[in-house]
């Protein structure tokens, strides 16, 4: 069996380290994680007088969600939080009223920064919009990445061994994590589409 897990990078930016980083987590991630990005770049600003008739952007966002067995948000901090970028999807996702996408999905956040805290208020800001908008979140372990462009190769690899120990074992944790929730609410059961 094998879990489809939808991540999104929540910089736009043409050289983020966060994809960076998305990459070097897929390449040290387990067999049975199957891995698509969910694009955020084109999406409108976010306004409830869409409600009535999503665009397609927006439709193509909460298929892919539902599509997904489990979510990954790899971020940067922006002014201490999330980039706009990456909220105003979260906000598209979570509506209209009643069709939260993100309902009892499992869900796992990571980033990483220049900066020493390696984007631990971002992640913060997120867990709390995560956790109103009810997605089943890994609490631990938590993954601060100091950016260093040294511990990643350019294909896509983690070319220091501490690093990829680490990542790697965060994402074992989180295949554990969806094991879990989906084993008491299968997708599709009852969760919101
Ligand atoms: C608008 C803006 C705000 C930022 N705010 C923070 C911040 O609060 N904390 C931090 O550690 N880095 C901050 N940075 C620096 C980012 O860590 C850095 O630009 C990083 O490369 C962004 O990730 P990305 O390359 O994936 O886009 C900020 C950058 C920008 C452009």
């Amino acid at each position: 069996m094998t879990f489809k897990v939808g991540y999104f990078v929540g910089s736009l930016s043409s050289t983020s380290i966060n994809r960076v980083l998305a990459h070097g987590l897929i390449s040290v991630s387990p067999d049975d994680l199957e891995f698509f990005e969910i694009p955020i770049r084109d999406l409108p600003l976010y306004s409830q007088d869409f409600d009535a008739d999503y665009p397609r952007e927006a439709l193509a966002l909460k298929s892919a969600i539902a599509g997904a067995d489990a979510v990954l948000f790899v971020t940067p901090e922006y002014n201490r939080s999330i980039p706009g970028g990456l909220k105003n999807a979260i906000d598209w996702a979570s509506r209209p009223w009643g069709q939260n996408s993100f309902d009892h999905i499992p869900a796992a956040v990571i980033g990483a920064s220049v900066g020493a805290i390696g984007t631990a208020l971002a992640q913060q800001s997120l867990r709390g919009v995560l956790s109103f908008c009810n997605a089943r979140q890994m609490t631990a372990p938590e993954a601060y990445i100091q950016f260093n462009p040294d511990d990643f190769d350019e294909d896509g690899g983690v070319s220091n061994p501490r690093t990829a120990e680490f990542l790697r074992s965060f994402m074992g944790e989180f295949r554990d994590h969806i094991q879990r929730v989906l084993t008491v609410l299968p997708r599709g059961a009852g969760a919101a589409s």
